[in-house]
Order: structure tokens, then sequence, then C-alpha cells
């Protein structure tokens, strides 16, 4: 194996190698930190629990038996995709077993595509589809380079002890990272269950206010002559913050198209979900609308 010289990994790749690896390399260690610095990834008690997310895609997914599995120990799930996300935009921004980590960035994006995405139509509009072509091309392109030098194993020289002290750094830089994203988790004040959302002035019949509920949640509540309802605006699918759109009249989320019919319990009218969004419980008291 020849001797690891981190800018010759760069060197030795066309721009456009580059340019993939450099964004990849970024976007998987932003997609480890988004995930160490959530308080609620690996809460169980949080709507963003891993968990959560996983059982939201059982009722579309192809592979929803091997998700059935991942359900039950989601926690060791977790952990796992955040270390590897770190470790595979780590190794790939290093150029240290590039092409294994280019492989781990596609096995990820294909089981991302058939879980959190597979729903979304058109394909054009998941992303997985296109990270997963990404890291083929990344991976295509460091292949072509190590044959023009002879390397034919994709495999890391593990008798060369260099390369496994670069392993071994690698994995300790994830574990880090992800230790470290826990220091920067941030938990909002959340306003106590009974705390006026609005007062009946503010929000007259017909008006909508978004809000913050006890559990942290961003929410909604809705006047009508009825009476006062309100949901949590996280969408069902992948977690994304969904907004009332008056002109249709539906609470639409940004990420994937998914609708939601605040008029009939939340339910989902279009995109990849079919889960309502959660409800809050709201009621008149005096003058004020009270989370209760
Ligand atoms: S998170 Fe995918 S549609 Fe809302």
């Amino acid at each position: 194996m020849a001797n690891y010289s981190f800018s010759r990994t760069w060197q030795s790749q066309p721009m456009s190698a580059r340019v993939i690896r450099l964004f990849l390399g970024i976007t998987w260690i932003y997609g480890g930190w988004n995930k160490a610095t959530d308080a609620g990834f690996l809460n169980s008690a949080s709507p963003h629990y891993i968990g959560e997310q996983l059982k939201g895609y059982l009722t579309t997914s192809p592979i929803h038996a091997i998700l059935q599995h991942m359900v039950e120990h989601a926690s060791l799930m977790g952990w796992g995709v955040m270390l590897s996300e770190f470790a595979i935009g780590i190794a790939t921004l290093l150029g240290i077993a590039g092409e294994l980590a280019a492989l781990g960035g596609f096995s990820m994006s294909i089981i991302l595509w058939l879980s959190a995405t597979w729903s979304v139509k058109p394909y054009f509009l998941g992303s997985d589809t296109a990270y997963a072509i990404l890291w083929l091309a990344l991976f295509l392109s460091i292949r072509q380079s190590a044959r023009s030098r002879r390397i034919t194993s994709i495999i890391p020289n593990l008798k060369d002890r260099r390369e496994v002290v670069r392993l071994i750094g690698v994995g300790a830089a994830s574990v880090v990272a992800a230790f470290a994203g826990k220091k920067f988790t941030t938990t909002n004040p959340t306003p106590e269950a009974g705390a006026a959302i609005a007062t009946l002035a503010d929000l007259p019949v017909g008006a909508t206010k978004n809000f913050q509920a006890a559990d942290g949640r961003a929410a909604i509540v809705f006047r009508t002559k009825a009476g006062v309802f309100a949901y949590a605006r996280i969408c069902t699918h992948q977690g994304c913050v969904a907004d009332y759109d008056s002109a249709s009249h539906l609470i639409k989320c940004p990420c994937h198209g998914a609708a939601f019919d605040p008029t009939n319990g939340g339910a989902a009218v279009a995109g990849p979900t079919q889960i309502a969004l959660d409800k809050i419980k709201v009621a008149i008291k005096g003058n004020n609308i009270v989370q209760i």
C-alpha cells in the first residue's frame, strides 16, 4: 500500500470527484452532528426519537420487516447511524479507506431510500436516490484511480500498522464528535400546560396561531365558531415542521409534500405519509386559550 498523503488523496482525483467528495463528506458529518445535537433523537419520550421515525416508515417501506427489528433496538440503531455518518464523512474528507466509506454512504442512502423516502413521489423529490448515485460515482472514481496505481483491493491493508492507526483515528474522532454534539444540545424552555397560548381577542374566529406546546413541539391552534383545536406541526413523515397554508386551508410540509387537513382531525391528504398530525388538547378558559 502506498504511503498515505492527505493532499495526494485530493490531487489524485479529477475536479468533478473532488466536488462530490467535499459535498458528501461535509453533508455526512453535518447529518451526524444534527443527530448528536438533537436532544430528542435518542430520547424515547421525544417525538424526534429515532424509534418514532422508524415506526413511521413501517406502513410504507418495502423493507418493513427489517425496520420492525430496528424499532425494537431503536436507540442502538440511532447510535449506529450517528457514528456511521460521522465516520463516513470524516473518512471521505480525509481520504482514509475512501472506497469503503463511499460504499458505506451508498448503502446508507439505499436503506434511507427504501425506508424514509420510498413513498416520495415522484422519486426525484426524495434526496436519497440522488445521494446513492453521488456515492456510487465517487466510489467508481476512487476505484478507477486506485486501479491506475495497481491497487486492486478496496479493503484497507490491516497488516499496515499506520493504516490501522488511521482507521482507529477515524473511529475515535467519530465517537468524540458524537459526545461533543451532546454538549451543544439545546433544550428550549417550554411553556407549562395551562399557560395561555393566546387571548380570545388575539385569536378571533377564523384565525390561527403558531405556538410551542408544553412538550416543546411546534404547534398551531385554530379558532372556529365551534371552538378551538390544535395540532403539533411535526410532520409524521420525517419530522419536518409543517406550516398552515391559508390558500389551500391545509397544513403543508415543505420537505416532501405531505399535506394535512386541520378540519378533518389533521388527516394526511397528500404526500408520503398516511399518519395524521398529533392533536394537542386546548380549551377556552375565561378570556384565554390554554393547553390542557
Ligand atoms: S418530512 Fe417528508 S413530507 Fe414531511
